[in-house]
């Protein structure tokens, strides 16, 4: 029985098996943990992250649904916590606690921001891009040719399946052009952002994801502040927008929304273009096939989506006294919705862990979220996985994993993703 007397702690009958959610051996295979929560403890207890564990894709739908009882507040708060010296760094830089902008944003002024992120990410507007992420993708193949040439190798999860979704939701943006060199430099700061928020760092490694996150924050503040930016960029979209009290967009809420669409535009789309990658290369024929049928990548996206979706569990906390999954919640109760759990959910899913590109009402699973907070970016990152994956396995037919040994995986409590997918060319030894 735990003694913490947090706002929510629980009485014994709802803790149950010791549960490490930043561990290397829950990141590489999280299934049999998440099996059997549902089945013993759907909303349970976590004393060592203080989260309510909800596991059931219908309670989870259920909290996704009621945004007035499950609000967002807590959504980009550290989940360990963070040591002096990297707070201290992150005040400095004026980037200790985000505004409410868009993902941790409960308040009325969340639909008229959300509304940008609607405009700048439209199905239409994904469509016009489309060329775009052509281009970017075939350039990334091309730099892609030349190092497996040179070297024979490249590592997917650190060049192709990254190098496209950052440069791409840049664009998006309308962010001025920027050498590569600085592209990379954005791409370094999203991923240190989110291994500070979501990981479990010692101090030092604290301190060296502080200054990364403090400059991106002091990037974004200097673009923030620039004149002349073209209407159609975020900054230009974010002047037209009026607060419900009339009021304009005010300059640290300007930079929030883009550090929300930056960090989400990047990193979640590379992750799930290097964990589809993945899964196809390691699987007998599924490369290939993805190279020869141009409709095949958008199921198999859909499915990854489903099962190992990169964003793999998100936050809320209870704004009164609740029931959830026949648990009581006191007010304050954080909660950790865990995405991947819903989508291999045997209620829900016929064999959940069969990757199955045809299944029926593909789009049903939980990866983007559900109601107030759903993901605007979600056509984007289809659109770009289905690009990438499928211009890639034409290009490269014959690329194979270098070794049968599996990758690390992120260890990061709401993502997941193999950190290293190592290609080479040539037929697959048996
Ligand atoms: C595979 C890629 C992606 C996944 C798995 C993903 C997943 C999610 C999920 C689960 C949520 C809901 C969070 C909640 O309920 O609080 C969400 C929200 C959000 N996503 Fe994505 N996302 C992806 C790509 C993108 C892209 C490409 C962008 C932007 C270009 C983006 C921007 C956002 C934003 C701004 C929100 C917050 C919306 C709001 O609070 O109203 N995401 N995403």
């Amino acid at each position: 029985m735990t003694t913490d007397t947090t706002a929510g702690a629980p009485t014994a009958a709802h803790t149950a098996p010791d549960i490490d959610l930043f561990a290397q051996e829950f990141a590489a295979d999280p299934f049999p943990l998440y099996d059997q929560l549902r089945r013993s403890a759907p909303v349970h207890y976590d004393p060592a992250t203080r989260l309510w564990l909800v596991s059931r894709d219908k309670d989870i739908r259920q909290v996704l649904l009621d945004p007035v009882t499950y609000r967002s507040d807590n959504a980009l708060a550290p989940v360990a916590p963070l040591r002096l010296p990297a707070l201290r760094i992150l005040d400095r830089a004026g980037a200790r606690t985000l505004p409410p902008a868009l993902l941790n944003n409960s308040e009325d002024t969340h639909p008229a921001l959300r509304g940008v992120a609607l405009r700048l990410f439209s199905a239409q507007r994904v469509r016009a891009a489309l060329p775009m992420i052509e281009r970017v993708t075939h350039e990334e193949l091309d730099l892609m040719a030349t190092e497996l040439e040179e070297t024979g190798r490249h590592d997917l999860a650190r060049g192709l399946a990254r190098n496209v979704p950052v440069r791409v939701v840049l664009g998006l943006l309308g962010i001025p052009e920027l050498t590569r060199a600085d592209v990379m430099k954005v791409a370094d700061w999203t991923d240190a952002f989110i291994t500070l928020f979501w990981g479990r760092t010692d101090k030092e490694r604290q301190r060296e994801l502080a200054q990364r996150a403090a400059d991106f924050y002091t990037w974004l503040c200097d673009l923030a502040a620039l004149r002349d930016v073209p209407e159609s960029s975020i900054f230009g979209a974010l002047a037209r927008v009026r607060m419900p009290d009339g009021s304009p967009v005010n300059q640290d809420v300007a930079v929030a929304v883009c550090s929300n669409l930056m960090v989400a535009g990047h990193v979640t789309t590379s992750q799930m273009i290097s964990t589809a990658a993945y899964r196809a290369l390691e699987s007998d024929g599924q490369w290939r096939a993805l190279g020869q049928d141009t409709g095949l990548a958008e199921g198999w996206i859909e499915e990854i989506l489903r099962r190992e979706p990169s964003v793999t569990a998100w936050r809320r906390v209870t704004s009164r006294a609740t029931t959830l999954g026949g648990v009581e919640l006191p007010e304050g109760a954080e909660l950790l919705f865990m995405l991947t759990s819903a989508g291999s959910d045997p209620e829900v899913y016929e064999d959940p862990e069969r990757m199955c590109p045809m299944r029926g009402a593909p789009r049903r699973h939980l990866g983007f979220g559900l109601g107030r907070h759903r993901c605007p970016g979600a056509e984007l990152a289809r659109a770009e996985g289905r690009v990438v994956l499928t211009a890639a396995a034409a290009r490269f037919p014959d690329l194979r994993l270098t070794t049968p040994d599996r990758p690390p995986f992120l260890e990061l409590v709401s993502f997941r993703a193999p950190t290293r997918v190592e290609v080479t060319r040539g037929p697959r030894t048996p």
